[in-house]
């Protein structure tokens, strides 16, 4: 087997902290399995490049990282990935800042990531690139002579080419992507989207069903929906329950019901949208006040960015409101915490939770919508409510799935989960912890990786019909 080098913005180094993002979260598993390299940012900003990439060395992986310079932290990752290309892959075109030093940023970051990468590769090596930070590796390597093959998965959503056309260079970007071997989405929709622009801004001819001509190569495009390792997480949240932690809120709880919503502050996974309709909630269920407390959990993420702290102003604001006119002195509705909590608490809280809110504007998959279903008690489960625009979607149907724009619509639901019969709760778990179980992170990556080292169209005369890769597995 080839050895695996797995390269991305961040770099899940085993030092113990709690960060947040479902990246780092999909990758690690994979690799401790097969062990391998795994390539990135080491999430510090450093004078000059005079300091060599450092390396640990950690169950069978080596985890290889580079810093970056405050031009480069700013004009790449807060700049291009972030300020331009975060935004509009995720349908806002609205709220992306664009400039041309940024993009400089952007390209010569990738080339930086190329000329260390290059130093550990080894002709035979499988390389697989995560996210949109990354999207030229593939082309900078094919330059310098590499003929590796390179998969690439796209972790947020791929907008339809009437959106991406409003990216600034995107005939520079997007075409980029033909270089790997293999370009994975979560869902169908965001494939078909990517496909539809290559067919149609690009004009490049169908090699079958999911593969395209581009240039002398084959480029093949498949949907491999990212999952959680769903029987190891349902079995920590059976054990973190009993934390001294979750024992601990649970007793602050005094018998209400929970309902709990974990994601990073970020304007695409809707927290005001979701707080309006909590405050709907408590005025149009007026008997539920004094009965359920909402634990928002909310790391701080990406605050340099204006419209970070946009959000986190708002979502702030909120929070006061919302206490300020239903909150007594005995009872707090709304806990709003910016803390970053370890797993294990994540999974105690989410078993202990009668709703998990998931609701965002936008979002590749949502893997906290899957961990939330994965923690459940079987026998008591909670209620899901999730937001028909997280990728999550597609595969737990047995949700309750909600527009996250109609406020009442959101409320209604939370009333409904809370209300929900025992034998209802069971069915609708019962069928969403299925599909999480077939088409866990194993099978996820087994999947990508198989395809990707597998006889590829690339490698085909040119086959009539490519078959198609997709579904929940
Ligand atoms: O999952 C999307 C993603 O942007 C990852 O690429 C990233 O690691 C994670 O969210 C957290 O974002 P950041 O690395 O900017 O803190």
């Amino acid at each position: 087997m080839s050895r695996l080098v797995v390269v991305s913005n961040r770099v899940g180094i085993p030092d113990g902290s709690a960060r947040a993002g479902g990246l780092e979260v999909s990758i690690r598993p994979a690799l401790k399995k097969r062990g391998g390299i795994w390539f990135g940012w080491s999430g510090k900003v450093a004078e000059d490049r005079t300091g060599a990439a450092k390396t640990v060395e950690h169950d069978k992986v080596s985890y290889i990282t580079i810093d970056l310079l405050k031009d480069d932290y700013e004009e790449f990752y807060n700049g291009f990935a972030n300020r331009v290309l975060w935004p509009i892959l995720h349908y806002r075109l609205d709220l992306a800042e664009f400039t041309r030093r940024d993009l400089g940023g952007y390209f010569r970051v990738n080339q930086y990531f190329v000329e260390n990468l290059e130093r550990v590769l080894r002709p035979d090596d499988v390389i697989w690139v995560h996210d949109y930070h990354l999207m030229p590796l593939a082309q900078m390597l094919r330059e310098r002579g590499h003929k590796n093959r390179i998969g690439f998965f796209l972790h947020i959503p791929c907008p339809p080419p009437e959106i991406l056309t409003g990216l600034p260079n995107h005939e520079r970007l997007i075409p980029a992507l033909c270089h790997y071997d293999l370009v994975g989405f979560q869902t169908e929709n965001d494939a078909n989207n990517f496909s539809r622009y290559l067919a149609i801004e690009v004009g490049l001819k169908r090699a079958g069903d999911d593969a395209f001509h581009y240039e002398d190569r084959i480029v093949q495009t498949g949907i491999f929906p990212v999952g959680v390792e769903t029987e190891a997480f349902a079995r920590l949240a059976r054990r973190a329950v009993n934390s001294q932690f979750v024992r601990h809120v649970m007793t602050s709880m005094a018998d209400r019901a929970l309902i709990i919503g974990v994601d990073r502050l970020d304007y695409s996974k809707g927290i005001p949208e979701r707080f309006n309709a909590f405050e709907r909630f408590l005025t149009e269920f007026s008997d539920w006040r004094g009965l359920v407390t909402y634990l928002q959990i909310t790391p701080r993420s990406r605050s340099d960015i204006r419209e970070y702290a946009d959000i986190a102003r708002q979502v702030g604001e909120l929070v006061g409101r919302i206490n300020g006119t239903f909150g007594e002195a005995s009872w707090t509705p709304l806990r709003y915490v910016n803390k970053a909590h370890s797993r294990t608490a994540l999974a105690g809280l989410y078993r202990f939770a009668r709703v998990g809110l998931v609701t965002p504007l936008r979002d590749g998959m949502n893997l906290v919508a899957k961990e939330y279903i994965a923690a459940q008690n079987p026998e008591d489960p909670g209620v899901l409510v999730l937001s028909r625009f997280a990728g999550a979607a597609r595969e737990c149907g047995a949700a309750l799935l909600v527009n996250p724009y109609d406020s009442e619509g959101v409320a209604i639901a939370i009333n409904r989960a809370l209300g929900m019969p025992l034998e209802e709760r069971r069915m609708r778990h019962e069928a969403n912890f299925a599909v999480l179980v077939k088409n866990d992170l194993t099978h996820w990556a087994e999947r990508f990786l198989g395809l990707l080292e597998g006889p590829m169209a690339a490698e085909a005369e040119v086959r009539p019909a490519v078959r198609r890769v997709g579904g929940a597995g």
